[in-house]
């Protein structure tokens, strides 16, 4: 199975360590790095790393896009951003002892011309062989229920859809005819889409076998530390692993995501997508960008998660 990601909010990640954080303050950087990302780059990146097919589609700024096109000419995914005039936006990360301040950009607003040509493109990947996720947040004045189009435009080439987004986005999909088959929201993602917090476990299962009996054929909720909950036609189950070693848990959900992706390319059974996920999310905690450590330690992490079957109403 090929995967295809959607990215239409990419961004650079610039980070700068500093020794001290001090508001209004001229600071000298002790080092400094920018690393491309964006969902659907960062989810590319990691299965790449593990080997599986992919390519990337969405809109890049022309002004900034050598890191983009050194991170896909590195891992050898292939490359199906449209190029738009401008920048890509940055976002800056200020890392000292006490932890990372984060300065985000909103992105470039797109004309529709330019999204209807993405759409297109991803269109033209769709197929019965390929899984295509869609990631991230939207730039301002996107429309928001652009990933239900794209959904509902590649529902009949049998191509499987998973969705990770937040906010108005994932309202508008999941409140969509055109369901994706996938979806992995985190707590706070689900809470906010439900309208009310998602505490116990047993809420998290209600809300997701509500998902899967509307049409969500996996519904996966990644948990931080607490590890994940899955949902299939097969059953329930949560996943856990303690991570030995954290470099940054920024991404964490992206190689989630990834793993997930990987384990369906192999026509993975449940409780090989929620290991195989979780040692991608947990391999990649010991890194600071989006990347794997080798596949030897991501085989001994998955063999490590500790599964433990739910039943409804037995929730602990
Ligand atoms: N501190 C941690 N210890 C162990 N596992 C973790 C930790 N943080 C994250 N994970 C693993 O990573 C998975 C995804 O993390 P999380 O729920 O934070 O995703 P997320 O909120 O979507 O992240 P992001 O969108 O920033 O990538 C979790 O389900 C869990 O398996
Ligand atoms: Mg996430």
């Amino acid at each position: 199975m090929r995967v295809v990601t959607v990215t239409f909010n990419p961004a650079i990640d610039q980070t700068v360590t500093l020794d001290h954080l001090v508001p209004g303050a001229v600071h000298r950087a002790l080092s400094a790095r920018q690393d491309a990302g964006g969902k659907g780059v960062n989810v590319a990146s990691c299965l790449a790393d593990w080997g599986t097919a992919v390519s990337v589609h969405g809109l890049l700024g022309t002004d900034n896009a050598a890191a983009f096109e050194a991170l896909f000419a590195n891992k050898g995914i292939t490359d199906r951003f449209i190029r738009r005039a401008g920048a890509t936006r940055v976002n800056l990360k200020l890392v000292d002892g006490d932890g990372t301040t984060d300065v985000n950009m909103d992105g470039t607003p797109a004309d529709p011309y330019q999204i209807e040509a993405v759409i297109a493109a991803v269109v033209e990947e769709a197929g019965p062989d390929a899984l295509m996720v869609l990631a991230g947040s939207l730039p301002p004045g996107f429309p928001h229920d652009i990933y239900a189009r794209i959904v509902g435009r590649v529902r009949g080439t049998g191509a499987l859809v998973l969705l990770d987004s937040s906010g108005a986005s994932l309202r508008a999909a999941l409140e969509s005819d055109a369901l994706p088959d996938i979806v992995k929201p985190n707590r706070h993602e689900l809470s906010e889409w439900l309208g009310a917090p998602v505490e116990t476990m047993a809420e998290v299962h209600r809300v997701a076998a509500d998902l899967h009996e509307r049409g969500v054929s996996l519904v996966a909720v990644s948990l931080g530390e607490e590890g994940a909950f899955f949902l299939s036609g097969e059953g329930a189950l949560t996943a856990r692993l303690a991570a030995a070693d954290v470099a940054s848990t920024v991404g964490a959900g992206d190689a989630m995501v990834a793993g997930i992706a990987a384990a369906l390319a192999e026509g993975g059974t449940l409780e090989r997508i929620a290991r195989l996920s979780t040692a991608f999310a947990v391999g990649k905690l010991g890194r600071a960008g989006p990347h794997l450590p080798k596949k030897e330690t991501v085989q001994t992490l998955a063999d490590s998660v500790r599964i433990d079957t739910v039943l409804a109403g037995e929730e602990k």
